[in-house]
């Protein structure tokens, strides 16, 4: 009776998991700070995204690290970039698996901001118009590898138009995108910026991200991001901010996703370890709290445990 009348459904088909690559062959590099994730070369990350893609996980979140950084993030649109390479072999040999492709700069600037920055006796400064086209570029360079979806994660103003007019303008009219619309200054990005090896080098993204105080502003950012071309938006991160979830689903009835993100999964990982919480019971019932709150989508790093512990149950 407790499932006739059960309100809301977690599946493994609502789940997208995060990959990190960067160049080499047979390469695992564990992330220190989140248990069971690393960073793969392409052949591993292939055999990583096919392991989900059979438990039911029909999508990939790809984040790549260059071999080098520099000032322009040049390394975020070659044509022959780490992600550009790892979206050809993963459409080659999982045409049916969906691949999202974060689009920022930040794993590719030597100073690990989102966007340009320039720097004078005032301090540094975000350029967000100068940002525009880099970005673009880069999602454009996705979608021509085969990318199914280009998710931009910068928050720079105008980036939602500047990708959309991009993508058809260069023969891609049909590649959507997921915008990261209300993503939050946080601190729960932390353990990520290790994975991705994106800490900014001097400042922080308060300028650019947003305020975790503000959900009205939340509802601007999306409004603005709907405006521009989006097809999905995204929440970010998930747990702390089910009230802008909430509300971000029930206002545009968008399809809607909610990141959760690195700490996270960190934190759960970790009283698990220490026996502290049932690791499977605490991932589930969060998983399903982001559904309640308004995810159609989630993207979580604990996809693949997620969704073998949904088959078993
Ligand atoms: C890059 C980006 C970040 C995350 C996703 N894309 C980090 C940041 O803004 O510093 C965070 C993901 C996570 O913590 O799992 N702009």
């Amino acid at each position: 009776m407790r499932r006739l009348v059960c309100e809301t459904s977690l599946s493994a088909g609502q789940l997208v998991l995060p990959l990190f690559v960067r160049a080499g062959r047979k390469l695992r590099r564990p992330i220190n700070a989140m248990p069971g994730v690393c960073q793969l070369s392409p052949d591993e990350l292939l055999r990583e995204a096919s392991r989900a893609f059979a438990l039911g996980v029909p999508g990939v979140l790809l984040f790549g690290i260059p071999d080098r950084k520099d000032a322009r993030a040049s390394g975020a649109y070659a044509r022959k970039g780490i992600v550009q390479q790892t979206v050809r072999l993963l459409k080659k040999e999982l045409p049916d698996l969906i691949v999202i492709t974060d689009v920022c700069l930040c794993e590719y600037m030597s100073h690990g901001h989102c966007g340009l920055v320039r720097r004078d006796a005032r301090g540094a400064h975000i350029l967000n118009d100068a940002t525009l086209p880099l970005l673009a570029r880069t999602a454009a360079s996705h979608a021509e590898a085969g990318a199914d979806i280009v998710a931009p994660s910068d928050m720079m103003d105008g980036r939602v138009r500047a990708v959309r007019t991009e993508l058809d303008r260069s023969g891609f009219p049909d590649t959507p995108i997921l915008s990261y619309a209300a993503k939050f200054a946080s601190a729960f990005y932390g353990p990520f910026r290790e994975a991705a090896e994106s800490t900014p080098q001097f400042g922080d993204r308060r300028s650019y991200q947003m305020d975790a105080a503000n959900a009205n502003e939340a509802l601007r950012e999306v409004a603005l991001d709907i405006q521009e071309g989006a097809d999905m938006v995204m929440v970010k991160p998930a747990l702390a901010y089910l009230d802008i979830l909430h509300r971000v689903k029930t206002t545009f009835g968008y399809p809607t996703a909610a990141y959760a993100v690195s700490a996270e999964f960190s934190m759960v990982k970790a009283a698990a370890a220490r026996g502290w919480i049932d690791e499977r019971a605490v991932t589930l019932e969060s998983l399903l709290a982001m559904r309640r709150a308004g995810a159609d989508v989630i993207i979580t790093y604990a996809a693949g445990d997620a969704a073998r512990w949904l088959r078993e149950s």
